[in-house]
């Protein structure tokens, strides 16, 4: 595994074992990445039939990077995919699994009391030494990690989607988060074969602040009828080098989250303009054209 890149020399193996709570998309992903990469992992749900699900999506995602991996090893290949298989359980009795955990990344639904439950009940029964991470997007991390008593040993791991695709782990570090526990999930970030950055616990961190407000300005822009969706996807495609425009990729993303990160913004600083709603968004939304996902959004999909 250390010479296919997915760990680093040094990476001082601290954490071993990690519990992700939360089997949905994110989850999944999260999971599966530190399994392939050496790490034992717990997936926690509520639902037992998600986690039954997961366990299916992990797998095949696993066989199609056993392809790109070992090309024509077919053996190499299989040792590969049931030795990754093999390091994952599953459970619904999240407390008695953090009672001997490393490391508990959280990725379940984006609410904020949802969140603080589950964190102060695992805070009094996890080791002292247990770090506690949340995946979230949109909520601040420093306002999850209050209701626990280990803010020095509390960070954000923000990881994108698709998670075994996708590179980048963005690190949140909170005015509380000890030296020892950044460099902890850092390693461990690099050892999942993730490149980390660094950034403060701001709305959006880096990527979405970022990626957000040019999908709302493209958005604003077709609304507008200076240009067409069609036509602004393959100017940022062919003018800026962008792999996907921002209409397609907004569609991508599903507008029922893109709007919500910017109601939520917009609640927060009200004089921003970029953060104001959008109005053909927000009439998909409420139609249930949600992008991809639904099969229609600024574009339609044909399964
Ligand atoms: P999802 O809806 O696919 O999965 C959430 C899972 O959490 C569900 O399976 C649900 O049964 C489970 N769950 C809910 N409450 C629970 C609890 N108390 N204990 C255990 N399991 C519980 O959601 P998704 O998209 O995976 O998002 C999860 C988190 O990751 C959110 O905080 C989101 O902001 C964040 N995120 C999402 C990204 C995306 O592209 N979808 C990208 C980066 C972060």
């Amino acid at each position: 595994l250390i010479s296919r890149g997915f760990a680093t020399s040094t990476y001082l193996n601290s954490i071993k074992h990690v519990t992700v709570v939360g089997g949905g998309l994110m989850g999944s992903g999260i999971a599966q990445v530190a399994a392939q990469s050496g790490h034992n992992v717990t997936l926690v749900d509520l639902n037992e039939q998600v986690l039954q699900k997961s366990k299916g999506s992990i797998e095949k995602s696993l066989q199609r990077v056993a392809k790109k991996l070992y090309k024509d090893q077919e053996a190499e290949a299989k040792k590969f995919i049931t030795e990754s298989v093999s390091r994952i359980s599953v459970s619904s009795d999240l407390k008695d699994v953090v009672k001997k955990t490393d490391l508990v990344v959280e990725a379940i639904v984006e609410k904020m009391e949802v969140k603080h439950k589950l964190f102060s009940e695992i805070d009094p029964v996890a080791p002292e030494s247990t770090i506690f991470a949340s995946n979230t997007s949109s909520l601040s991390i420093t306002e999850i990690a209050s209701v626990t008593k280990r803010k020095d040993r509390f960070a954000g791991l923000h990881f994108f989607n698709p998670v075994p695709v996708m590179k980048l782990v963005e690190v949140i570090r909170i005015p509380d988060t000890s030296d020892a526990t950044y460099n902890q999930v850092m390693e461990w970030s690099k050892a999942i074969g993730k490149t980390p950055i660094t950034c403060k616990d701001t709305p959006g961190f880096v990527v979405n602040r970022l990626l957000v407000p040019l999908l709302c300005e493209a958005v604003r822009m077709m609304e507008r009828g200076d240009a067409t969706a069609k036509d602004i996807d393959i100017a940022m495609k062919l003018g800026a080098g962008y792999p996907m425009g921002p209409l397609e990729l907004a569609d991508y993303v599903g507008h029922d989250t893109t709007l919500s990160i910017v109601e939520g913004w917009h609640k927060k600083f009200p004089d921003n303009p970029l953060f104001e709603p959008m109005k053909s968004m927000k009439e998909l939304v409420q139609q249930g054209k949600l992008g991809v996902k639904s099969g229609e959004g600024y574009y339609k999909y044909t399964k």
